[in-house]
């Protein structure tokens, strides 16, 4: 695949499920932000369904699968019961991700070197099923090669530290982060890889990784949900595209 053609928005929705399980009804709808994301130009939706069912429920991606007319990007954890979900729906897109209980997010990318063997008999069923399998990973050369061994398509980079170190305002770190991120994608890049990238980006820290040509979707989710209280879902998603236009363009 080549590099520098439109980047991509995945719009992440975990957290109207957040807020909607929060007095356990049925209201605000992921389903009802999902298409109004489609609306103001997401170019898929992207939903998390954790082992824990904190967020996103089983009932919401059979929904999803229904009205979406934009393709669903799947993120789960490498386990049997989520596998046989997948199986079931197949999604466009799974993206593997580790997964523990007690954390807030999902902290880190996956262990793939550590686990090569289990993945790759683990994803094969995926594959041929016709999804196209994505795995989470950090900016790091191991990772990169042992994604590509297994047979993934594409890795979504963890720019979550990138995103922490801004915010914590440690700017050199920040800009190590980002050459990683910006060497990392690179050499995926030339393995045949697609490049992907997400965890923690909001307006501010967006550009950079957009005007990676090689990056070919961002997927977002908890800024954007969170901006959406002040300015509405669909505003809150257009300045995100014309920010990542921009940054391509520029
Ligand atoms: N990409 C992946 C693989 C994720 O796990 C998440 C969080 O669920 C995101 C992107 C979106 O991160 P955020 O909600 O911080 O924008």
């Amino acid at each position: 695949m080549s590099a520098g053609k439109k980047l991509r928005l995945g719009v992440n929705i975990d957290h109207v499920a957040t807020v909607r399980n929060a007095r356990g009804g049925a209201y605000p709808d992921p389903l009802r932000a999902a298409k109004l994301a489609e609306e103001a130009g997401a170019d898929g939706i992207t939903a998390h369904l954790r082992e824990d069912r904190r967020h996103i429920s089983d009932a919401d991606i059979d929904g999803l699968m229904e009205v979406l007319t934009v393709p669903l990007n799947f993120e789960m954890a490498a386990t049997e019961e989520m596998q046989r979900i997948a199986l079931r729906h197949k999604p466009h897109a799974v993206c593997i991700v580790p997964e523990k209980r007690e954390e807030r997010t999902t902290e880190g990318g996956l262990e793939v070197a550590r686990e090569e063997n289990r993945l790759a008999h683990y994803l094969a069923p995926l594959r041929a099923a016709g999804c196209r399998v994505s795995i989470f990973i950090a900016a790091d050369k191991r990772q990169i090669d042992a994604a590509h061994r297994i047979g993934a398509e594409v890795i979504e980079l963890h720019t979550g530290a990138y995103c922490d170190a801004h915010a914590e305002g440690h700017f050199e770190a920040r800009d190590r982060e980002l050459e990683g991120l910006r060497e990392m994608s690179a050499y995926a890049h030339s393995l045949g890889l697609e490049v992907h990238a997400g965890h923690g980006l909001n307006y501010e820290t967006v550009k950079p990784v957009a005007a990676f040509p090689e990056v070919m979707e961002l997927n977002i989710g908890h800024f954007l949900i969170g901006e959406a209280i002040f300015r509405g879902l669909q505003s809150a998603i257009s300045e995100m595209r014309r920010l990542m236009d921009e940054a391509r363009d520029g």
